[in-house]
């Protein structure tokens, strides 16, 4: 079994495309809905949730995790997989190198939490890949919670992006990463503010593609039922309705409690 965790919804934009790479994959979701969100905490807090959380999904069954949220894999990668050695981890990373290959301007916006950007991993992955390309770092405080509730086409959102992406077109940006993945459900506004002439790129069919190869490194591992099990620690029947609103598989979906820097299944 795969499991995969997030904060919340954002991690569904990447198990769809992992569904789509792995049809017959049983596929653990752990949304830590009870501490979205993550972006405005300490590294040291969501490293702590993280650790949690992987060992919970161990004991369910998975035998490799994705981190599909690019805060706890900014804070917490490099430690899971020191403290988890057996287990392969895929995490995220704001696709700068995808984008600084593609930009003819030379100016590429990120929108991310201020957790990642805070991580070693941003600026490891800006001096690896950005070749001399600008790379405008952008926090978006509050879309998360917008896109928790569901909020992905009102015209709240819409202004609260306008806030955030007109200052970056006015930079001259023609590549748009998102750097955080709640924002792939705000695609459609995202491309109706940028126009035709920015490219918005969504890293979740590149993670897909990496969770595959590591998944038929191990045994059994994407020939399952093809079935999802939902572990949720905050509001059940507020998930269910978050699934069905975004389009993503049904599965049977669970209520999980923290108990200090335990989880239990309710
Ligand atoms: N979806 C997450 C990310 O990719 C977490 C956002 C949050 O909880 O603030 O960063």
């Amino acid at each position: 079994m795969l499991g995969i965790f997030d904060s919340g919804v954002g991690g569904l934009s990447v198990l769809r495309h992992i569904r789509a790479q792995l049809p017959r994959a049983d596929l653990l979701y752990f949304a830590d809905t009870a501490h979205v969100p993550y972006g405005p905490r300490p590294l040291a807090e969501v490293r702590a949730f993280a650790e949690a959380i992987t060992r919970f999904l161990l004991a369910q069954g998975a035998r490799v995790i994705v981190v599909a949220c690019n805060t706890a894999s900014a804070a917490a990668l490099k430690y899971l997989r020191a403290t988890f050695p057996e287990t392969p981890f895929v995490g995220m990373e704001p696709a700068v190198k995808p984008a600084a290959e593609q930009t003819r301007t030379g100016v590429v916006g990120v929108l991310a939490t201020p957790a990642t950007f805070q991580g070693e991993l941003f600026n490891s992955v800006v001096e690896r890949f950005a070749n001399g390309v600008t790379v405008l770092p952008q926090v978006c405080p509050g879309l998360v919670q917008q896109i928790e509730a569901g909020r992905l086409d009102t015209p709240d959102t819409e202004a609260m992006l306008r806030g955030w992406v007109e200052p970056l077109l006015a930079q001259n940006i023609d590549v748009l990463v998102l750097g955080c993945t709640h924002y792939p459900f705000v695609i459609p506004l995202l491309e109706k503010i940028c126009g035709p002439g920015v490219r918005v790129i969504d890293p979740a069919p590149a993670v897909a593609r990496q969770t595959a190869r590591v998944a038929a490194e191990r045994l059994r591992v994407a020939e399952g039922e093809g079935r999802v099990a939902y572990f949720i620690s905050g509001d059940v029947i507020e998930f269910e309705r978050a699934l069905e609103r975004l389009g993503i598989e049904r599965g049977e979906v669970r209520a999980v409690t923290w108990s200090g820097t335990m989880l239990h299944l309710a």
